[in-house]
């Protein structure tokens, strides 16, 4: 009989579940409500939101005056709050603390006449939000983006400079960005905004599967966070499957196993994640 053990940081990470309990309780009070783009990347939690009346809306012009509006994790630029208050809706803010912190940064920064620097993806949302929060924001992919950047014009090394970065990016972009502009630049200032939600899960993630002879990955297969926590699994387990419900899991699966493992990535529920591990411990007895 397998053993399975199932990883403590596995599913919703703070900002998401916040996110989605907000979004249910508000649908569950008032009837229904609007979420400002996605706000998870999970079939099935959007379709029991929508259940419960929860649209999802792709643009504040889709937003109907006197109707409530969820903000994501992601969060959403100063210009998106004007533009929803001057509809006339309520705004419910679920813009994830971490990220509210980055908003921050860069506002005070461009304040006291410092250039925001974004080290993240361009146009993932949580980027374009942080953008928004500053009237002349410039966004870098990594080293190879900035080195661009500051050849441009010579005066840039010279700029008082804040960096942020994106919360889901990895620590070598960011350590490769601080690295080049200690060594060109005479003004920059850093703020590892990193979110350790993403990292810890792979490093848990990792050790667990160590121990087990098959690892199941729970997440969206297009989701590539949920991707790279199978590719991690996989370095060193024989065994990773990658699965969205318990359903997709073959019967057969346990029978070779000895210690199964289960991680999830942070849009799947913990409804879930139970539903794979009773299926296994069944199919186990
Ligand atoms: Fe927030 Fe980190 Fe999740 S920034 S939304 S807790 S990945």
């Amino acid at each position: 009989m397998a053993e399975v053990r199932v990883a403590k940081s596995a599913g919703f990470c703070y900002g998401v579940e916040r996110a989605v309990k907000l979004a249910e309780e508000t649908a569950r009070e008032k009837g229904g409500c609007a979420m400002l783009g996605s706000i998870i990347h999970n079939v099935h939690v959007v379709a029991e939101l929508e259940a419960l009346g929860a649209r999802q809306v792709d643009s504040v012009e889709e937003v109907r005056p006197g109707e409530t509006v969820i903000i994501r994790s992601h969060g959403e630029g100063r210009a998106v709050y004007d533009q929803l208050r001057a509809r006339g809706v309520e705004i419910l803010d679920a813009t994830c603390p971490n990220v509210t912190r980055i908003h921050q940064i860069v506002a005070q920064a461009e304040q006291a006449g410092r250039q925001p620097v974004i080290v993240g993806t361009p146009d993932h949302p949580e980027v374009t939000a942080i953008a928004g929060w500053c009237s002349h924001p410039v966004v870098v992919s990594g080293a190879e983006e900035l080195e661009k950047w500051l050849v441009q014009d010579e005066k840039r090394r010279n700029l008082p400079l804040t960096f942020v970065s994106q919360t889901t990016s990895t620590r070598k972009i960011w350590d490769d960005c601080v690295k080049k502009a200690k060594k060109e630049c005479t003004n920059a200032e850093f703020f590892d905004t990193i979110c350790g939600a993403t990292s810890k899960r792979q490093e848990e993630a990792h050790r667990l599967a160590q121990q087990c002879s098959l690892m199941v990955v729970i997440g969206d297969g297009k989701s590539s966070n949920t991707k790279r926590l199978a590719e991690i699994c996989k370095e060193v387990c024989p065994d990773v499957r990658l699965i969205e419900r318990a359903a997709d899991l073959e019967p057969s699966a346990l029978s070779q196993a000895n210690v199964v493992g289960i991680t999830a990535g942070a849009s799947t529920p913990a409804w879930i994640i139970k539903e794979v591990y009773d299926k296994m411990s069944e199919e186990n007895m």
